[in-house]
């Protein structure tokens, strides 16, 4: 089957590591089951993998890909969620065992024709999204879901400033804000792309660094040092930063002190369980909201995907289909 796969890390040129080639079927072990995909969506996790950032030197080649929507072998239309874990050993969410893996860093991924995953693992798609639309679900989506509806503390009319407005988590988190009622603020460092945050539902959109109307209840973190000592000023006292992701860097500093005198809960969010899964996909097909897709690709043309992302030319997701 034809599959895009990781086979070395070059953390200056992610390109290099990329083959999309034809590979071996896979074979489901017992309790797990084949998915024929359908569309597979594209996440700065697979940039990470092709740079040796989260994957080992010893699971190469590894076949990329977090996020999938396909059939099963009755034919049934699904949507694959990408933590494979155990809840129990987390106490009740699989993101909280110590042992859990995504898709493509310990099992394969679902940049190929088919996928295998614990049968637990597979959703029901609902009727109104489409395979493509369904794709962008389970990784940035399910993320940003967590981040807005579990973790930000965050009801209908408060303020959520949401930063680097273009990238895959946080155009999710634009939407997902948007249709709960929240007052959606955003940075992105370009003038077209905060144009296209408002068209997405921002109420208002800003320069990276600028100084806002007034603090927001919270601020939605998926850039990491760039953005870090903004959003550390422009939350109010009490609120909330919720940090999924560090694209610039990881080493900002903490500031300590700002984060207890001005009381800041400051909460770590990674991916969601099955059943945020299965609240995001009724949600979008009750609400009528859909994933931002900036592209759609066959998967044989992976590589111009890959290098859009690379690039900083994409506004939402990029989708392959096979
Ligand atoms: N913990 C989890 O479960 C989880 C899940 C999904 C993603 N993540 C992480 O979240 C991060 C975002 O993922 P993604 O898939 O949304 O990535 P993405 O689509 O590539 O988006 C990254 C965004 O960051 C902003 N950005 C990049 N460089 C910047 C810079 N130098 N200064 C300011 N802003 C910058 C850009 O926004 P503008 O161009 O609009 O400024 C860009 O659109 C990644 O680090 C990813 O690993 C974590």
């Amino acid at each position: 089957m034809l599959a895009v796969t990781a086979t070395a890390f070059h953390a200056d040129d992610p390109l290099a590591g990329l083959r999309v080639a034809d590979v071996r079927n896979p074979s489901p072990p017992a309790g797990w089951v084949e998915v024929a995909i359908k569309a597979a969506a594209l996440n700065r996790h697979d940039i990470f993998s092709l740079q040796g950032i989260g994957l080992r030197a010893g699971e190469l080649p590894r076949i990329l890909g977090c996020d999938g929507a396909g059939v099963d072998r009755d034919g049934n239309p699904v949507v694959v969620h990408s933590v494979i874990g155990d809840a129990d050993a987390g106490h009740g969410d699989a993101v909280n065992d110590p042992n859990r893996s995504l898709l493509s860093e310990r099992y394969d991924g679902t940049f190929a024709e088919s996928v295998v995953v614990p049968a637990a693992n597979i959703l029901a798609k609902p009727a109104e999204l489409s395979f493509e639309e369904a794709a962008c679900l389970p990784t940035s989506w399910l993320t940003a879901y967590r981040m807005v509806f579990t973790n930000s503390g965050t009801r209908p009319g408060d303020t959520v400033l949401i930063q680097g407005a273009g990238g895959g988590v946080s155009t999710a988190a634009i939407v997902l804000a948007r249709a709960a009622g929240l007052q959606v603020w955003v940075t992105s460092r370009t003038e077209q792309r905060r144009a296209k945050a408002v068209e997405l539902g921002a109420h208002q959109a800003f320069e990276p660094g600028a100084r806002l109307p007034q603090r927001a209840d919270a601020v939605i973190e998926s850039v990491g040092q760039a953005t870090w000592a903004h959003s550390l000023r422009c939350v109010r006292p009490g609120g909330t930063i919720v940090v999924c992701g560090a694209t610039t860097g990881d080493a900002p500093p903490a500031e300590l002190a700002r984060v207890f005198y001005q009381q800041l809960r400051i909460v770590g969010s990674t991916m969601g369980s099955r059943q945020e899964l299965l609240e995001l996909l009724r949600f979008c097909a009750l609400s009528g909201i859909r994933p931002v897709i900036d592209r759609v690709l066959p998967l044989v043309e992976a590589r111009r995907g890959f290098a859009a992302m690379v690039g900083g030319d994409v506004f939402g997701k990029v989708v392959f289909t096979v």
